[in-house]
């Protein structure tokens, strides 16, 4: 699959690469992350050089996962966290992306670092994301899915237009546990324009 980025506003979705693997490791320690993603517990230096190597720039070639940096679309100034900064002067935001199953569906993911949540990137850059994926891609149906208490993912899947459509119940292990799970989607006529 070729690489693509993807421009919203001021941001800009762009593949991974080796570079981001310091920030990747920062924010997988952050408490939210850890507690409704499905991460290997304690996470070393060397999960998020497997997640940037592997999950992102080895299956994006593959086809299998397209994942992004979420980033702002120019030099940003302000403090921000030295791994935060990209070599361009741009700031590292988030993370957002999909899982493809060959078969025209994606699963979507994301996870924004503390330090630029509730400013509505997430929304934007899903939004974004998933009008590349029915438009580009093809895709015709993208799935969500989230542990049972995690409204912020909630919030942001309807506010781009996700049908939560039911409750799974145990059917992920976070920590250890199993936990229940919202499971939504949105067909590539739900997306809203604009
Ligand atoms: C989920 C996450 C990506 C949202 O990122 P964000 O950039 O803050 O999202 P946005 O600013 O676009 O929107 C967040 C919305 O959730 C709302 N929200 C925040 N915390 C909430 C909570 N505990 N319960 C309900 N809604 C909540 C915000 O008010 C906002 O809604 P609004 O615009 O109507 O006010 C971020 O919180 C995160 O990284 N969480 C940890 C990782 C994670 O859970 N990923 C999803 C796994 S399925």
């Amino acid at each position: 699959m070729d690489r693509e980025t993807i421009t919203t506003g001021d941001l800009r979705l762009r593949p991974f690469e080796e570079a981001d693997i310091a920030w990747v490791h920062r924010v997988s320690l952050d408490p939210m992350v850890q507690k409704y993603l499905q991460l290997p517990i304690p996470y070393q230096r060397s999960d998020a050089e497997h997640f940037v190597r592997e999950m992102c720039v080895a299956a994006w070639d593959s086809g299998t996962r397209a994942e992004f940096v979420v980033e702002s679309a120019v030099a940003a100034g302000g403090s921000a966290s030295a791994d935060a900064i990209s070599a361009d002067g741009r700031l590292r935001l988030g993370r957002v992306g999909l899982g493809l199953d060959r078969v025209g569906g994606g699963e979507l993911g994301y996870w924004m670092d503390p330090a630029a949540r509730g400013r509505g990137v997430a929304t934007a850059a899903v939004r974004a994301l998933c009008g590349w994926a029915f438009g580009s891609l093809g895709l015709g149906l993208v799935e969500w899915r989230a542990e049972v208490g995690n409204g912020a993912s909630r919030r942001v899947a309807e506010k781009v237009g996700f049908t939560v459509e039911a409750v799974l119940r145990q059917r992920l292990v976070h920590r250890g546990v199993r936990v229940d799970v919202w499971v939504g989607s949105m067909l590539p006529s739900e997306l809203p324009a604009g």
